[in-house]
């Protein structure tokens, strides 16, 4: 059955561009058909990290009604098909969020995945993906602000006929953040599904414009990516290198979320 998930986030920069390209790359590199589509027709950023940032068509002439959708795909690594927004402003006024759902439509009938990087905020193109997805994921950095801003967007979302799926965190620094963690279900009300550590391969990646699970495929934050896609499969997460005894915390708590009971 095909998934769609929209990821979404109240406060711009968590990371859920760099979610959206590492889960998406890592999905389509567990054998998994994935589309990742970058909603955030405002701040196109998806294109920029995959270096796609000359795309001759996007979802903004797609969404403009001048382009159509199969000319708004590309191929990027592992796979991975993805629409970019534009980056121009004018093309960004022309497009129609409400066209979302066509795209979707479209998009669904060829994949197992369907990403969606939305928007921060609160405005009409944010709320469209937060709506159409079967589940949404919210990206939260442990900081009040972001998650105060992540509890808005759960309410949003529910309010518009969405469901929150649970939360990945994003940025740890902590060795132990077990009661960040509580505190952050009790807050948000939904599940943490995984927490990504503070990486400096994540900018390198980014300059690099190649996603950081195929170009520093051991980083830590490339680990943690892929334990939450085998979580979003519901395949045994595997690291050959992985030595029980050295396991860290991140390791531990991915692993132990997946494998417990809902
Ligand atoms: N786990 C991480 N470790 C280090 N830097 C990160 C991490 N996640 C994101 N970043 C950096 O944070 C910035 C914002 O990330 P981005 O994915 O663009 O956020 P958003 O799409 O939510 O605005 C980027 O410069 C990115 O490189
Ligand atoms: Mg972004």
């Amino acid at each position: 059955m095909v998934k769609v998930y929209t990821i979404a986030s109240g406060k711009g920069g968590t990371g859920k561009t760099t979610v959206s390209v590492n889960l998406g790359t890592m999905l389509a590199q567990l054998g998994k058909e994935t589309y990742l589509m970058d909603a955030d027709i405002g701040m196109a950023n998806v294109g920029l990290l995959l270096g796609l940032q000359d795309a001759p068509v996007t979802l903004h002439e797609v969404l403009a009604g001048t382009g159509k959708v199969d000319d708004a795909i590309y191929e990027c690594p592992a796979g991975l098909k993805v629409i970019p927004a534009g980056i121009s402003l004018q093309g960004f006024q022309q497009a129609d969020p409400e066209k979302i759902r066509d795209v979707m439509t479209e998009i669904v009938k060829r994949c197992d995945f369907l990403l969606i990087d939305a928007p921060a905020g609160i405005s009409k193109d944010g709320i469209v993906p937060l709506a159409v997805a079967d589940e949404v994921i919210l990206v939260v950095n442990p900081e009040l602000s972001s998650i105060v801003d992540a509890l808005k967007t759960r309410i949003l979302t529910e309010l518009v006929g969405g469901h929150v799926l649970g939360s990945i965190i994003n940025r740890v620094n902590q060795d132990n953040p077990e009661s960040m963690i509580k505190k952050m279900e009790k807050v948000l009300g939904v599940k943490v599904i995984g927490i990504i550590p503070e990486d400096p391969n994540v900018r390198r990646a980014g300059s690099a414009r190649i996603p950081l699970v195929i170009k520093f495929p051991t980083s830590p934050a490339s680990k943690a990516f892929r334990r939450i896609a085998s979580g979003l499969i519901g395949v045994a997460y595997k690291d050959e290198e992985q030595d029980e005894k050295r396991e860290g915390f991140i390791e531990r708590f991915t692993k132990a979320l997946f494998t417990r009971k809902a």
